[in-house]
């Protein structure tokens, strides 16, 4: 290994570990997605969402405009409603945002979302746009339940609405129940403060589409591998008639 790779291979470590002795800490319970990124109603609703309230901070450097044909839109609809920041369709889909502004921001630079969902999953993903709660002991006075202290504000709270989190003893019979560990047993659970425009319905779909969009723009190849492995297993069942009947008409002569 070279100096170089060497140097290169410590610094990924030392963010991977570092992501997670940040990030991994909480027990939170993942929810499931549910995601299908063959579904591209899902997939364009979630492009949508991606450029209206993530683009600002976040990049998808990996992915060109030109890519969301695929998932069944047109050139022009993508000019026209989803480029805000490039003006050819074959340019990436790159965040505004500099590094160093986002840094001076908010202490941590937005990073790129082009494999997010290889790297932390679909659920993860699901569970952290849905459990952010208002913290005024914060710099954005938003607090995250799966990712304690994240950087980030809840940028969809107009949708999702305010909402704080209470964590209280579980009581049994009147007592605080024990973890077996001196302690007792907490649960949190999330209040009301103000509602958004969405139900909780609507506005766990809409988290969904942007995650399946995120899972699907990790991997855009995934759409077409999808469909060539239904080609193959047709032709494979269709060789396998054509094998039966061959091994037929052989030895039929010779019984
Ligand atoms: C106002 C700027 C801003 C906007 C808009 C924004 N984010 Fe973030 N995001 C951040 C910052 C800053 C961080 C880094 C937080 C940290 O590491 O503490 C972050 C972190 C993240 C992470 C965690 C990355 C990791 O460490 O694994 C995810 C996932 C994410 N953002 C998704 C989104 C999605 C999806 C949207 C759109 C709904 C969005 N963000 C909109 C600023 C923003």
């Amino acid at each position: 290994m070279t100096r170089i790779s060497r140097i290169v291979l410590a610094a990924a470590l030392a963010l991977a570990a570092g992501a997670n002795a940040r990030a991994a800490e909480t027990g939170w319970k993942l929810e499931r997605a549910g995601v299908d990124v063959t579904d591209r109603a899902s997939l364009q609703s979630g492009a949508r969402t991606f450029v209206n309230y993530c683009l600002g901070c976040h990049g998808l450097a990996l992915m060109r405009y030109s890519a969301l044909t695929s998932i069944g839109l047109t050139e022009e609809q993508i000019k026209d409603n989803l480029m805000f920041t490039a003006d050819k369709v074959g340019q990436p889909i790159a965040t505004a945002m500099s590094a160093r502004q986002g840094k001076e921001w908010f202490g941590v630079a937005p990073p790129d979302l082009s494999v997010i969902a290889r790297a932390r999953g679909a659920d993860w993903l699901y569970t952290y746009l849905r459990t952010f709660y208002r913290d005024a002991s914060t710099p954005t006075g938003w607090n995250n339940a799966l990712f304690p202290n994240v950087g980030m504000p809840h940028v969809l709270w107009s949708l999702q609405g305010e909402r704080a989190l209470r964590t209280e003893e579980l009581m049994r019979d009147g007592k605080p129940v024990s973890d077996g560990h001196g302690g007792t047993v907490k649960v949190s659970r999330f209040e009301t403060i103000a509602p958004g425009s969405m139900s909780a319905v609507e506005y766990d779909r809409t988290v969904r589409d942007l995650v399946a969009f995120l899972v699907w723009a990790g991997e855009p190849h995934q759409l077409a591998r999808h469909q060539l492995g239904i080609w193959v297993l047709y032709a494979l069942v269709i060789l396998v008639f054509l094998t039966y009947f061959l091994y037929k008409s052989y030895w039929k002569d010779l019984h």
